[in-house]
This record gives structure tokens, sequence and C-alpha cells, in this order.
């Protein structure tokens, strides 16, 4: 028997997550032969459905995410996939819960693994683990090494108070290696690339650090407005829906100590310790580190795109950000002094998510052509998403006459690799999960290390209304605020085509 043999009980089952990404990567799963050899899905939810009509709405998100799926394999990939409703607030639900699980797992022969995934209004988080542990679904029986984990959605919690009440809930009812706390981010193949990057070449490593490199940004931009999600979103804001968990997530990778070995223990001991080691950003100290910003109507290519405050389920007073930038620091001996800007916004320009390392200029400069002529330094561009790949700017001599130093880059590309498609995010992660490999999911203290980081900003939001909220056309980088940030002479973010 396959140790990694289970069951996956999808609490939100009728939901869109499901639908768009949960299935379709289980699914791919399947094509690549990946699942474990006993699999199954139980989907829960209110929602009134038999197994054949389950099955029916979740063929029609494989078809949106995948281009052409193999009608044979789906009809066999979706006899996997089951259906049960509860009203999963309920406890005395949970007792059908119970005997539909045994019954799968005595057919399926999944040796009593089961795998919660909470992909439902976060409200609705703490009473379905109350429910599960009143139920004993959460028990670990040692005769038969059975396991039972929880994968939790973002957003994992609300600010650092909400934040950790609900680990404290999870904890009480599972123990932490039970718990996956889930950040897409880190399923991202280009994020995982940080750690082979850095941790597999012996030559960037002695330069990752204060002698070398002047400072550091990490972008998050996106195209899209908060669309049909005005409600979450309207709650939430870019410095709860990115910057908590996601952005710095990557800081967390980019800045970390090389772990010493490659285990979620060390791994995440030392993201954490970065967490740790953020500068704190005092209430009264917001003005001076972030930016926030909230798109305004604008037109771009004879569209109109409305503002922000005209999105549905959307304040029309709202002063909720659409943008955040932030200068943050890390103190420790590796990154003392060393500026990290951060900056993600909806309706910016472009979809790109990317890191730039900008290192420090040459201690002279030898090729000056003009008077006043900067030395070009050296940038690291890693392209998380899209057209992924790493990119090194680097000055050479142009050839002609004198010695003009021109920008050139070294530049790889993921879509060299040929046939190599890279795996959404999901599949990564819902995989590790079954694998029982917690590494590229958040722990406990690092969730709550981050929301004590963002907490003073949103408390200075929060408790003073009328602080300046500056509005950008949509379509633009963000307010030009942002700039002043950088305070350096001359420096400006790296505006990513
Ligand atoms: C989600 C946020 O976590 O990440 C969304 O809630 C955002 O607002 C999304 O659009 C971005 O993810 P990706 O993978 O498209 O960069």
């Amino acid at each position: 028997v396959q140790r990694d043999n289970c069951i996956l009980v999808i609490f939100g089952a009728s939901g869109d997550l499901t639908r768009r990404k949960l299935v379709p990567a289980l699914f791919s799963l399947y094509e690549k032969d990946l699942l474990p050899e006993k699999f199954a899905v139980l989907g829960v939810s209110r929602t009134k459905m038999t197994d054949a009509s389950f099955r029916k709405t979740l063929a029609e998100g494989v078809e949106d995410a995948e281009a052409k799926p193999d009608p044979d394999d789906f009809r066999k990939f979706a006899k996997l996939l089951f259906y049960l409703s509860i009203d999963p607030g309920e406890a005395r639900d949970y007792g059908k819960l119970s005997k539909r699980l045994k019954k799968l797992d005595e057919s399926l022969k999944t040796g009593g693994n089961f795998i919660y995934y909470l992909s439902i209004a976060p409200s609705m988080y703490e009473v379905i683990v109350e429910n599960l542990g009143t139920a004993g679904l959460q028990k670990e029986k040692k005769q038969d090494q059975a396991y039972k984990r929880i994968i939790v959605e973002k957003p994992f919690g609300y600010d650092l108070e909400s934040g950790k009440a609900l680990n404290k809930k999870l904890t009480k009812v599972f123990r932490e290696p039970q718990i996956y706390r889930i950040d897409h981010y880190l399923g991202k193949e280009t994020v995982q690339n940080l750690l082979v990057f850095r941790f597999s070449n012996g030559i960037f490593e002695p330069l990752w650090n204060r002698n070398f490199v002047d400072h550091v940004e990490i972008t998050a931009s996106e195209t899209v407005g908060v669309g049909t999600r005005g409600r979450y979103y309207d709650s939430s804001g870019a410095l709860r829906d990115m910057v908590q968990n996601h952005l710095l997530q990557i800081l967390g990778i980019i800045a970390m100590e090389p772990p010493p070995s490659f285990d979620s223990f060390s791994v995440r001991n030392e993201t954490v310790k970065v967490f740790q080691s953020l500068k704190p950003i005092a209430e009264d100290e917001v003005d001076q580190y972030v930016v926030r910003g909230q798109y305004t109507k604008s037109q771009i290519n004879g569209q109109i795109i409305p503002g922000y405050r005209e999105e549905e389920h959307v304040d029309p007073f709202s002063r909720t950000e659409t943008f955040a930038a932030m200068k943050v620091f890390i103190e420790n001996w590796r990154w003392g002094g060393v500026p990290f800007y951060i900056r993600t916004g909806k309706r910016l320009p472009t979809r790109v998510t990317e890191v730039v390392i900008h290192f420090k200029r040459t201690p002279h400069i030898l090729f000056q052509h003009k008077k006043d002529e900067q030395a070009v330094p050296n940038q690291l561009i890693i392209r998380i998403q899209p057209d992924e790949g790493i990119l090194l700017n680097f000055g050479m001599k142009r050839p002609g006459t004198g010695f003009h130093v021109e920008k050139v880059s070294m530049d790889f590309h993921y879509s060299d690799l040929g046939d190599t498609s890279l795996a959404d995010a999901y599949e990564r992660l819902l995989l590790d999960c079954i694998q029982g490999d917690p590494t590229l999911f958040a722990r406990g203290d690092a969730v709550e290390s981050c929301w004590r980081f963002v907490d003073p900003i949103l408390n200075r939001w929060q408790n003073n209304p009328d602080e300046t909220i500056y509005g950008y056309p949509a379509g633009t980088w963000g307010p030009r605020q942002a700039t002043h940030l950088l305070t350096q002479p001359g420096l400006d973010w790296h505006y990513p085509c």
C-alpha cells in the first residue's frame, strides 16, 4: 500500500476555487500519473448535488482551464470525484461526513488517510475545525499510521489578532505538522527556483549581502481590476491581499540564510528569521515608509476603465488601497542598511512579478563619456511571471572609437527549455501535501510574524481615515509619490515592460 493514498475532502466544493483551480490541478496530476494509486475527492458543501452533477460542473472547469482535455482521461478521472451535501457549520452533519468517508475509505482502500481542504469563506474556518475535532476526524491512529491533514487557504486571518486566534483554534484540534497553510506563490516554479538559483550556484551567494547589493525591488503588478471580487477586496486591500503573504514570502526566500539542509524544518526556520528581523514600521512612521493608492477612472486604448470606487460591490467612498509601495529593512548582519522596495497594485500597465537585485556601482568610474554620466550598475532581474526567466545586466564596450559603456544582458527564459511546461502552483502544492512535505507551506510562526509587521500600517490607516490615499489613473504605474520612497538621488523603480 502506498503511504500517500488518500481522500481529499474539499469544503466549499461548489465554489469557484474548486472548479477553477483545485480540480484542474488534480486532473493534470492524474494525466501525469502523479496521483497516488488509491485516491478520491469528496466535495462537501451546502448546495444540493449528486456525484454526477458534481462531476459535470467540474468537467466544465477543466475545459476552461485546459486547452483540450482528453475526454477519456477525464471520464476515468471523474470516477474519483464524489460529493456530499451537508452544512459545514452544523456539528450534527459531521456524522454523515464521517459515515461517507468510512464507506469510501473501505471501498477504495485509501488507508484512513484524509486531507481536509478549506476552500470556503474564511468566516467558516474556525467552526469547521471545531466540528472536525468534535467528530474526531482529525485523529491519527498510531497503529495503522493513517494521517489526517488540513489545508487552509488564504486569507489566514485579517490582522495579527485574528491570525493568532485562527492558529490557536487550529492547533487546539490539529498538531502543527498536520497543518498546511497554503500560499500559492510558494507553489510557483520560479519562486522555488529562487532557492535553487541562490543555493546551487557558487558565484552569486558571495555577493548576496550588504557589501555588494545596493537595494532590492520586489514588484507584483497586475493589469486587472478587482472585477467581481469587490466585496472581498474592499475589506482587504493590497497590503492584506498581496503583501502580508505572497510578497513577504518572496522576500523571505530572497533574504534567508542558507539552510543547513533542504528539509521543511530547516528551510522554514530560515525564512521565519527573516520575518522576525523585519524592521518594524511604527504607526507614526507609516507616511515615511509606505505609499498607498487607488485606481481612478481612465481611458486605455479608447476604452473607458472604471475607477475602483465605481466597481461592483465597492463602497463609493472606499479608502481601500489597490496599490501599495513600501520601503522595508531587514535588521541583521547580512542585510543591515539595504532597502527592499516592495510594490504591488491592480490596474497597472502590465502583468509582471519580478525581483530586481541592484548591485552597487563600481567604486570608481573609469569610463565616463559625458560629464555626469553614471556607471551602469549591474542588475539581476528574476522574472517570476510571465516570461519566466533570469536576466543579468552588465556593461560592455560599445564597438568603435573611445571607451563607451553599453548596457547588455545575459538572458535565460524558461521557454528556451523547449517542451518544459510550468505546472500550476496548485498542482505542486496539492502533491506536496499528499506526500507530506510542508516545505512550501507557511508555518504558523511565519504567518504571525508577517501580520506583526503589517499590523501597525493597517492600524494607522484604519485609525486615521483621513490619511492620504493617492489616486492613480488606471493603466499607470501607481501614484508618483511611490518614487519618493527611493531617497537616493537619481534612483527610480524598475519599470518592467
Ligand atoms: C491572490 C489575490 O492571492 O493572488 C488576487 O487574492 C491576486 O487579488 C492573485 O490577483 C495573484 O495571483 P497570480 O498567481 O495571478 O499572480
